[in-house]
């Protein structure tokens, strides 16, 4: 870095001097170079400065003009990243010529080509890389646009909102003018130009108005999108159900490209895909595949309320549209499929992603106070700790009131920016009580840590409760936040126990812990019962209760809250692990093999439920819960676990296998996506213990699988094994797909993510393969990301190699995307957990990064902040 870059912060948020009331742009779209003239009329802000100050990026300047003056550009303030004007009136047109390069745009930020299609992404400072603007959340205009193109190479010319008009125009170039009704910020404009396929549907509205749905794609793939059609439908009317929410335009359009940062994009009126969250069959998708679709169609969709109608006032607020985002879109997952499983997929994700993120250095509260580069902060704390804040408020006020207030949110600031308090206050108003205390959740970072312990005596149980929140950058003093805790009571016959609490009986009930230390007494219990705390996840914080090893078994035997047990099942696992850790010669006594042996033979447990019982915390997520990790050790227990487990029931292991696997049918729904789970863990702790009958077992059923997800389980457990059959069976795979960049992302990940000994020497040759792009995102991520976040083995290898190798790509992919290359660096940031060897050896890497020329302010603030 040159200069040490700005801090931007929370404190300094001031109005703009001028607001922007009407846009219209007109894009000349040209194989070389691309026109872009923007008229903006402006109206000032009374009590500001006259002075209008647009940001650029890259910007060539052609023209301006003020009103109907010509202005002289040597006379003017302006450079690629600026456009300033003094003394203006109180309300006047700007209108602003700009040359771009959409050709050459590698950050996929702005107008850029993907796949021969011209496409954007704006959010969140990409407008400017288009024409000078206010670019920023809280100026909202209303958009009139018109894209010229070339008609045969560009016959489909998309944007915002409804067409208003179309032409043809001379020398074989058509226009079409699109004009969005609903004022927006500059990050919700899109635009997409390119010769697509279309499938076509339509939803009726609860107040009878139909809405037409289109989804555009590579003619080839129009085969692919009934899956995501079907969730456009499924979302529309989940949100009219629950929220009362309908859609507001006539039309409503999706388009997949190949090349994107990110999973997709709200536009209004016009979201833009990752295609990996559009297109699938049950050929080439895998039922995780199906299940993300469906979750992030859901997810942009939901956005049309919940970010577009009402926007965030300033990217501090971006959890305010992300969190409560997220909120509603697990939600309708969970009311679609099984909500035990989508809660328990839910919390893996924030336990390994957002519990590692808040205990190192890039740890920041759900709503930061500072950032370099936002780009940055579309974190897991802000999407996924911000979901969990949303449903504790839900948890606390209850379903009704919450309703309540996210109706008094949507009418209150409808067609405003708003902010976090805005929403709180909604929900304050509405309910009656006060989130003052509960506001803490959104200012200070770090997992809460809460310790119970249980007393019994006379008829009464007392719980007694602590929590303390961890130290992280820049917040030192903390205070104690509202935890709501769900509690019940098991007693020995396996029932949940009726229990008076402040004049109730019940058998649940939720907590309300806001102080650092608090007892809470229930009364009606003849015998000291089993808690069952925290159900459901209650909240998102580390809970320490010692169990002993027969109440965890006890517990994921009957507890009837489906996440709680599957909690039991990870706290079984890690106390054994740490036994094994303590003792080398420690091995898995017979209750436990017995508990196991029953789960798997339960004929009324959920199939799911049982294979995520039987899969066990991650690297990465038992690595963060220490000071300085011995990996190696983890390692050895995690796997002396799963072989132990393979070896004494191999035959149930091998029998639930066979019931689950129904070899001709395919279906997509809860009992063929069950089946196939709990088919996958069986046969991945069957290849635990490294048995010829399993290999062939997974080598046959990779030879015969009908579907993706078969095929992937397969060809992930061959991936780890030292075999001629695997080599067989990766070639096999690529000369089948190769025809399919989605198909041949999971061909490079499994390579990536492989336990084989030579996987470095692996993943170099896949950086060489003629398939390996290294502008591309998902193919960067299917190995880079791959290695460095799925492969704890490879990447921690003692000898440093790995570290030095995410390290020379972070370098590369800097120069041309430095969103992807910051992403990438982040997988360093953790060096403090591991041993003085590997600290040692991964600071040096950063530092490497870090002294680079020319470095890009997303990847300098990573690596900066990392070495604090
Ligand atoms: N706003 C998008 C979402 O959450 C994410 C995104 C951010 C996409 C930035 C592109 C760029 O759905
Ligand atoms: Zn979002």
């Amino acid at each position: 870095m040159s200069r040490e870059p700005q801090v931007i912060k929370l404190k300094d948020y001031q109005q703009p001097n001028f607001w922007a009331k009407k846009t219209e742009l007109t894009f000349d779209l040209n194989e070389d170079h691309s026109l872009v003239t923007s008229k903006v009329h402006y109206q000032h802000n009374p009590g500001h400065d006259r002075t209008l100050t647009l940001a650029g990026l890259s910007l060539e300047l052609v023209s301006v003009h003020l009103d109907h003056e010509d202005l002289n550009l040597d006379a003017m303030d302006y450079s690629p990243e600026h456009l300033s004007l003094k003394d203006l009136p109180d309300t006047f047109a700007l209108t602003i010529t700009t040359k771009i390069y959409p050709q050459k745009n590698t950050a996929l930020e702005g107008l850029y080509k993907s796949n021969g299609k011209f496409c954007t992404q704006c959010e969140p400072e990409g407008f400017r890389r288009i024409t000078y603007f206010l670019d920023r959340p809280d100026v909202m205009s209303e958009y009139r646009t018109t894209i010229i193109a070339d008609k045969s190479k560009y016959p489909i010319l998309l944007s915002n909102g409804n067409p208003v008009d179309s032409k043809d125009l001379p020398n074989n170039r058509h226009q079409m003018v699109w004009h969005d009704p609903f004022p927006k910020p500059s990050y919700l404009f899109a635009l997409v130009a390119g010769d697509l396929g279309c499938v076509e549907d339509e939803f009726t509205t609860k107040s009878s108005r139909k809405i037409k749905l289109q989804i555009f794609v590579e003619k080839e793939n129009l085969d692919k999108c009934d899956f995501a059609m079907q969730a456009v439908k499924d979302s529309m009317k989940w949100d009219e159900d629950t929220y009362g929410l309908e859609y507001d335009l006539d039309i409503f359009m999706i388009v997949a490209v190949s090349d994107f940062n990110m999973g997709a994009m709200e536009n209004k009126g016009l979201n833009i895909f990752n295609s990996k969250y559009i297109l699938a069959n049950p050929e080439t998708a895998t039922d995780s595949d199906f299940e993300g679709i469906q979750s992030v169609v859901g997810h942009e969709y939901f956005h049309n309320w919940s970010g577009n109608r009402v926007t965030c006032r300033d990217w501090f607020q971006l959890s305010l549209k992300e969190g409560l985002t997220v909120f509603r879109d697990q939600e309708f997952s969970a009311d679609m499929n099984s909500r035990g499983v989508k809660r328990i997929s839910d919390v893996k994700v924030l336990r390994n992603s957002q519990f590692v993120e808040d205990s190192g250095p890039m740890a920041h509260p759900v709503r930061p106070d500072s950032y370099i580069e936002i780009n940055n902060f579309y974190t897991s704390t802000v999407y996924n700790k911000g979901a969990e804040v949303i449903r504790m408020i839900h948890t606390i006020l209850g379903k009704d009131a919450f309703h309540k207030g996210i109706d008094t949110y949507f009418n209150r600031h409808d067609g405003e920016a708003a902010t976090i308090e805005d929403f709180v206050k909604a929900m304050e108003d509405s309910s009656g009580a006060s989130l003052k205390q509960f506001t803490h959740w959104y200012h200070q970072a770090g997992t809460p840590r809460v310790n119970a312990e249980l007393s019994h005596q006379d008829n009464k149980v007392i719980l007694k409760l602590q929590q303390r929140l961890p130290m992280t950058p820049g917040q030192s003093d903390k205070h104690a936040q509202v935890i709501p805790i769900t509690t019940s009571f098991f007693a020995k016959d396996g029932k949940a126990v009726p229990f008076l609490y402040q004049g109730d009986t019940k058998t649940e009930h939720v907590l309300i812990f806001d102080q650092g230390e608090q007892e809470f007494v229930f009364e009606g219990f003849a015998e000291e019962p089993i808690p069952s705390l925290a159900r459901s996840f209650s909240a998102p914080i580390h809970l320490d209760y010692q169990y002993s090893d027969e109440q965890l078994i006890f517990l994921m035997t009957w507890d009837n809250d489906d996440f709680n047990r599957y909690e039991a099942a990870q706290n079984l696992a890690m106390s054994l692990m740490k036994k094994r850790q303590q003792s080398p010669s420690y091995e898995l006594p017979d209750e436990v093999l017995t508990a196991y042996k029953s789960l798997l033979a339960s004929k009324t447990l959920d199939p799911r439920i049982k294979a995520r019982a039987l899969s066990f915390p991650s690297i990465d997520y038992l690595v963060s819960l220490e000071q300085e990790a011995n990996i190696e050790a983890i390692f050895e227990t995690r796997s002396w676990l799963q072989e132990s487990i393979g070896h004494s029931c191999y035959q149930e292991l091998w029998d639930a296998y066979h019931q689950s696997h129904k070899q001709d049918s395919y279906q997509l729904d809860a009992e063929g996506i069950g089946n196939r789970e709990l088919k996958s863990v069986c046969l991945s702790l069957l290849l635990a213990t490294g048995k010829e009958d399993s290999v062939a077992l997974a080598t046959s059923l990779f030879a015969k699988s009908n579907n993706m997800t078969d095929t992937i389980t397969a060809l992930n457990e061959l991936s780890h094994v030292n075999d001629p059959r695997r080599q067989d069976a990766f070639k096999s795979f690529y000369d089948k797909w190769s025809h399919d960049q989605l198909v041949i992302d999971k061909w490079f990940a499994l390579q990536s993510s492989s336990y084989h000994d030579h996987v470095l020497a692996h993943v170099k040759d896949l950086l060489e393969h003629k398939d390996f792009d290294l502008l591309n995102p998902n193919r960067v991520y299917a190995v880079l990301r791959q290695f460095a976040r799925a492969n704890p083995k490879g990447f921690h290898h003692s000898n440093g190699e790995g570290y030095q190798l995410i390290a020379d790509y972070v370098l590369k992919i800097d120069k041309t995307n430095s969103h992807i290359a910051a992403m990438l660096a982040n997988s360093l940031s953790q060096w403090r957990r591991f041993d003085k060897g590997r600290q040692g050896k991964m600071v040096a890497q950063l530092e490497r990064i870090k002294a680079a020329e020319g470095l890009s302010k997303d990847v300098y603030e990573i690596v900066s902040k990392s070495l604090q």
